[in-house]
C-alpha cells in the first residue's frame, strides 16, 4: 500500500445531499488507506445518512453538534484544536448553502466553525441538483473560495435524483481520492516545483494498419510511478502506449504514443523536465516499412525485415553529457538472465543514475501483474536488491531514491507556473 495518506489526520465534512451516501465509501477508502478521518456532518446530512454509518467505517467518533460535550471540553471549542490540527479539511458533498457561509466567513455550526479554525488545505467538492450550481450566486462563492486558495472538485455533468440533467454530480470515489492526494502531494511531497515525466507501456511498430508487433508490458509500473510522483507533489506527464486500457492518475498530464518513434519525439519535446523516468518497454526493432494497406492472407508468404529503433534513454543519456538535461534519469531493465552483468552494463551504456532491474523468471516479478522484484543498480554503489512488494510500492521507493538525489545535491527547484 501506498504511504501517502498513512496517519495523516483528514477532517471530512459532509452536508445535506443525496450524493452524502458516495462519501460513506470516501471514508472508507480513506480509513484503509491508514488516514485518521474525523467526519462532521450538518444538520441536513443527517437526514440523509446517520452518524454511525461513519462512526462504523471509520472506528473514530463523529461530531454533529456544536453545543455538545464531547470528551471534556465543549465541542466548538475541542473543535478549533481539530481544524488547526488537520492536515487536510475536504468537505464532500459540498451544498450551495455550506459553500456560501464559508465564502463569506459565516461560522454557525461545527462545520463553517471547523472550516474557519483550519490551517490546512480545504478542497470542496459542490454537489447540488438542478441548476443550483451554476446560479450566479454559487459561481461567485466557488470562486472566491478559489481565489482564497482552496481547491474546487468540480462536479460532472448528468442525472440528478430530481430527474433533470445537468453539472452538479459528485464525482465517483476514484476521482475524490485521487484530488485529494494530488492536494496533499502538492503541500508537503518531497518533489513539489519538480517535473517529471514517466513512459509506460509496451510500444507498438506498425506492420499494417491493423497489425502491430509490441511485447507483454502492461504499462502497470509506468501507471504506479506517475501515482507515486504525483504523490510527491511533482507536475507529472505520462506517456503512455496504453492510454485507453488503464485509469490515468487524476492530475497527471496524459500523452497517447503507439510507436518507439512516437514517443522519443514527445520525450525529446519536453526538455524542460527535472526528472525522465523510461519505465516503457520500448521495442528494439520495427518493421522495416509499414504497409499502407492490409496484407492478405493469399498473397506470398510475407517477408519481415526488421530495422533498429532508437535507444530513447540512451539517446538522452548521451545528450545529458552535453547540456546536464535532464537532471535524473532512471531506466528499466527486464532481463531473463544474468542481471547484475547487464543491468550494470545498461546503467553506463544508458548514462543513467539508476537502472531498475528485474529478473523476469523470478515469480512476482513480471509483466501484467501487480507485484514485483526489483534490484536497484546506481553509480559507486554495490546493487540494491528490493523485496517482493507492490509495484505501487515500487515506485514509491523509486521516487523516494529521486528525491534524495535533489536533497543531496541541496538543490531547490525552479518555480514554474
Ligand atoms: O536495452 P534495454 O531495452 O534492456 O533497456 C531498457 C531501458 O531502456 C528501459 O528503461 C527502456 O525504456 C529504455 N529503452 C529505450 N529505447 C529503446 C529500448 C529501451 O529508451 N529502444
Amino acid at each position: 500500500m501506498e504511504t501517502l495518506l498513512q496517519g495523516k489526520r483528514i477532517v471530512l465534512g459532509v452536508c445535506g445531499s443525496i450524493a452524502a451516501y458516495k462519501v460513506a465509501d470516501l471514508a472508507s477508502k480513506l480509513t484503509q488507506a491508514g488516514a485518521l478521518v474525523d467526519v462532521i456532518l450538518t444538520d441536513a446530512a443527517q437526514r440523509f445518512i446517520t452518524p454511525l454509518t461513519f462512526q462504523a467505517l471509520t472506528g473514530r467518533p463523529v461530531s454533529t453538534d456544536l453545543w455538545g460535550v464531547g470528551s471534556g471540553l465543549p465541542t466548538h471549542i475541542a473543535h478549533v484544536g481539530l481544524g488547526e490540527s488537520a492536515e487536510l479539511l475536504v468537505i464532500a458533498p459540498a451544498t450551495a448553502n455550506t459553500l456560501a457561509k464559508i465564502a463569506h466567513g459565516l461560522a454557525d455550526d461545527l462545520l463553517s466553525v471547523t472550516a474557519l479554525a483550519a490551517r490546512c488545505p480545504l478542497v470542496f467538492a459542490p454537489a447540488m441538483d438542478g441548476g443550483m450550481y451554476e446560479h450566479p450566486a454559487t459561481q461567485a462563492n466557488v470562486a472566491s473560495l478559489r481565489a482564497r486558495g482552496a481547491v474546487i472538485i468540480e462536479p460532472v455533468v448528468g442525472r440528478f435524483a430530481s430527474g433533470l440533467e445537468g453539472r452538479g454530480r459528485l464525482p465517483e470515489t476514484r476521482e475524490l481520492l485521487g484530488h485529494l492526494r494530488r492536494v496533499l502531494g502538492q503541500h508537503m511531497g518531497a518533489l513539489r516545483g519538480r517535473r517529471v515525466v514517466v513512459t509506460a507501456g509496451g510500444t507498438r511498430e506498425a506492420l499494417d494498419p491493423v497489425r502491430y508487433l509490441s511485447n507483454h508490458s502492461s504499462g502497470k509500473q509506468g501507471y504506479a510511478l506517475a501515482q507515486a510522483a504525483l504523490d510527491a507533489g511533482a507536475e507529472v506527464t505520462l506517456i503512455s502506449t496504453v492510454a485507453g486500457h488503464l485509469p490515468p492518475p487524476i492530475g497527471v498530464e496524459l500523452v497517447s504514443v503507439s510507436s518507439a518513434a512516437e514517443m522519443e519525439a514527445v520525450v525529446l519535446a519536453r526538455r524542460e523536465v527535472d526528472v525522465l523516468i523510461m519505465a516503457a518497454a520500448v521495442a528494439d526493432f520495427r518493421p522495416a516499412s509499414a504497409q499502407s494497406y492490409k496484407l492478405k492472407k493469399d498473397q506470398a508468404q510475407p517477408q519481415l525485415e526488421l530495422v533498429q529503433n532508437p535507444d530513447i534513454l540512451a539517446g538522452v543519456g548521451q545528450m545529458r553529457q552535453q547540456d546536464g538535461w535532464p537532471r535524473v534519469l532512471v531506466g528499466f531493465a527486464a532481463e531473463t538472465n544474468d542481471l547484475h552483468t547487464h543491468a550494470s552494463a545498461k546503467l553506463e551504456r544508458k548514462n543513467a543514475d539508476l537502472i531498475v532491474a528485474n529478473d523476469l523468471t523470478e515469480p512476482g516479478a513480471g509483466f501484467a501483474g501487480e507485484t514485483n522484484r526489483v534490484t536497484f543498480f546506481t553509480r559507486g554503489q554495490a546493487p540494491q536488491p528490493l523485496p517482493l512488494q507492490s509495484k505501487a510500492a515500487v515506485a514509491e521507493q523509486v521516487l523516494a531514491w529521486v528525491a534524495q538525489q535533489f536533497a543531496l545535491a541541496k538543490d531547490a527547484p525552479k518555480h514554474y507556473t
